[in-house]
C-alpha cells in the first residue's frame, strides 16, 4: 500500500529512504558480523518487513528467529512489563544475536528483551532498529544500529500498526487524528 493514502496526513520516510538505508545498515553488519554467523531475533509482528529486507540486503547468510512479547498495561503506553507470548526456538547458547525492531519507543520492551536474552548465554546482545523516538526514551539502551531517529508522533507504516491496519504502507507517516480519535 503507498504510503500517498488520505489518512497519512504527513510523511516521514519513503520507501526509497528505506530502501537506502537498509542496504548501508546491511553493509555495515556485513562487516561487524563477518565472521560471528549472527541470529537475527525479530520481534513480532512489526518487525517483519525490516527483517524480511535487512535479511536481504546483507550479503552474510544468517539465521533468524522470531520472539512474540506483549507488554502489560492499557492502551498504548508500554508498562515495562513484559510477557512472552511466542518465545525463540533457537538455543542461544554462544550465539551472536541481533535484535531486529522496527520502532524504539520508551524503549521499555528492548531493555527488558535484551537483558532477557543476555541471561541465556548469548555470546553478545545488539540491537538494530529502523525507527527511534528520542523524545519518548524513558530507559537509556545502548543501540548499536539506528535506521532514523524521528519525531514522537503516532506514526504507522512499514511494519507499523494502528489497530492491525496499515503496516502493509510502504513508508512510515504519521497517521491522522481524526483516524484513532
Ligand atoms: C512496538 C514495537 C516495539 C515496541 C516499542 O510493538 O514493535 O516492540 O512497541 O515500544 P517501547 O519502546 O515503548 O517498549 P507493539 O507492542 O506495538 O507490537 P507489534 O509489533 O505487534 O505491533
Amino acid at each position: 500500500m503507498h504510503l500517498n493514502h488520505p489518512d497519512i496526513t504527513k510523511v516521514l520516510v519513503t520507501a526509497d529512504q528505506i530502501s537506502v538505508r537498509v542496504a548501508e545498515l546491511a553493509a555495515e553488519l556485513d562487516e561487524y558480523y563477518a565472521d560471528k554467523d549472527p541470529l537475527l531475533v525479530g520481534v513480532l509482528k512489526g518487525a517483519v518487513p525490516f527483517m524480511a529486507d535487512l535479511s536481504r540486503a546483507m550479503e552474510l547468510s544468517t539465521t533468524q528467529d522470531w520472539m512474540a512479547v506483549s507488554s502489560y498495561g492499557s492502551g498504548t503506553i508500554s508498562s515495562g512489563v513484559v510477557r512472552i507470548l511466542k518465545d525463540l526456538d533457537t538455543d542461544l547458547d554462544g550465539r551472536h544475536v541481533l535484535i531486529v525492531e522496527d520502532i524504539i519507543d520508551s524503549g521499555l520492551t528492548l531493555s527488558w528483551l535484551t537483558s532477557n536474552l543476555a541471561t541465556r548465554g548469548a555470546a553478545s546482545v545488539e540491537v538494530v532498529t529502523l525507527l527511534r523516538k528520542p523524545d519518548a526514551a524513558k530507559v537509556k539502551i545502548d543501540v548499536r544500529w539506528v535506521g532514523f531517529d524521528i519525531p514522537s508522533d503516532f506514526v504507522v507504516g512499514y511494519g507499523l500498526d494502528y489497530n492491525e491496519r496499515y503496516r502493509s504502507l510502504d513508508g512510515v507517516g504519521v497517521l491522522a487524528p481524526s483516524v484513532y480519535s
